[in-house]
């Protein structure tokens, strides 16, 4: 076992300290930057190395203890040993740093907060024997009764799920909203199990309630299919569309990567039309029900590919909205928007590595006017980004 003692210098971006030894980086969990602390070398590799604390020298003085007692262990959180604040200092820089370094812009906004605790509506529980995460790095079980992070509705269903033989299966997602709760499980268990929620489904049969869940924001309705993806952290999604929708201004909308339709149906009052356009076939459905349970009529959906969709047709659009998963757009997709010339693109990102990546191929065609980062998952070093670019000489 190779240990080392080592000066945290900076933090890399999943919330690892930055040490250096003979310029060897080494990137340390849990450790801030002017920490002194001994690791214990985990994986050594040509360029660089990984390390985990075994004893503290000097603490920093913006540590705090970590109000959940898996920390050391879970896979689920990386800055706990933060305080709220402290963790939206470092997304907001990290976002600088990429945005800067990736596409060489410098118009990125104070970060928007969310809550630190109880934000999320949905989680995925592994099982094997026991109910729990997987532990950092392994596909080891770490057994949890709570999890901090999780809304409290969700926390009861999980002290019932404790009651039950679940030892057949692999897997269980629970999914509440403010009006109803559900819970998938993956694997073998017997259909005639009692759970106080309103929707059970195994594996893809529907044991209990309608096989999907309702929620209410901001007096709209949606209803949400188990496969379909809805965004996790309710005050976070309402800052952010509220944000998309400042900047819509009337015209055609294009809603890429729709999911159940969720944006274009939030913006729809400020367009002309809304199109939408998404790959999951069952989060079209639950777009099209979503149209009707709010009666609105300037809006409809397209299940597709975005980059196919869009090179079948000549679209027009005064305004896309792009809201891709982690990987970003494709360059499929890119040419076909640009091609389409709307005056403003709206870019909803998870991941400013691919955000600032795109950015800098769309500046070309867009001033990028400003970033927007917004804090969706605390505790975990992820960050959410939205961006609005105006076509050059359109200003
Ligand atoms: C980050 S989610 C955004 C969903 C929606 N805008 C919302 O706020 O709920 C990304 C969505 O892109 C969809 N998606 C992934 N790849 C796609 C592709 N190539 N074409 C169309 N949609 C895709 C996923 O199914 C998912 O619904």
């Amino acid at each position: 076992m190779k240990k080392l003692v080592v000066k945290i210098e900076n933090l890399d971006h999943f919330g690892r300290g930055i040490a250096k030894v003979n310029n060897m980086p080494i990137f340390v969990e849990n450790s801030l930057i002017d920490e002194e602390v001994e690791i214990i070398v985990t994986k050594e590799k040509k360029n660089y190395m990984e390390g985990i604390v075994d004893k503290y020298i000097k603490t920093s003085p913006i540590r705090v203890v970590s109000k959940c007692p898996y920390y050391d262990n879970c896979g689920g959180c990386d800055l706990l040993h933060l305080s709220y604040e402290e963790q939206l200092k470092y997304k907001e820089n990290k976002v600088k740093e990429i945005i800067k370094k990736f596409s060489d812009l410098e118009c990125v906004n104070n970060i928007v907060g969310s809550k630190q605790f109880n934000y999320r509506n949905k989680i995925t529980l592994q099982v094997n024997k026991d109910i729990g995460y997987f532990k950092k790095r392994t596909n080891d079980i770490i057994a949890i009764d709570k999890c901090l992070l999780v809304d409290d509705k969700i926390n009861k269903i999980i002290v019932e799920l404790k009651k039950i033989d679940v030892s057949k299966v692999n897997k269980i997602v629970i999914r509440v909203t403010n009006l109803e709760s559900m819970v998938v499980f993956y694997g073998n268990i017997s259909n005639k199990i009692e759970l106080d929620v309103d929707t059970i489904i195994i594996n893809d049969k529907i044991i209990k309630g309608n096989g999907y869940i309702k929620e209410n924001i901001n007096g709209l309705n949606f209803i949400i299919s188990p496969t379909s993806f809805f965004q996790v952290n309710n005050i976070g999604m309402i800052n952010i569309y509220n944000k998309v929708l400042e900047y819509i201004d009337g015209g055609n909308v294009l809603d890429l990567y729709c999911g159940t339709g969720t944006i274009g149906i939030y913006v729809s009052k400020k367009a002309n039309n809304v199109l939408g356009i998404e790959l999951n076939k069952e989060a079209i459905k639950d777009a099209q029900i979503n149209k009707k349970l709010n009666n609105i009529n300037n809006i409809d959906f397209i299940s597709g590919d975005v980059g196919t969709v869009l090179s079948q047709k000549n679209f027009k659009a005064d305004i896309v909205i792009v809201d891709p998963p982690r990987a970003g757009l494709d360059s499929n997709s890119i040419n076909n928007i640009i091609k389409i010339k709307p005056n403003k693109i709206i870019y909803v990102s998870c991941d400013p590595v691919t955000l600032a990546r795109d950015l800098n191929i769309l500046k070309e065609h867009y001033d990028v006017l400003e970033i927007t980062p917004f804090d969706m998952f605390g505790n975990t070093y992820h960050v959410e980004c939205v961006s609005l670019l105006c076509l050059k000489n359109m200003r």
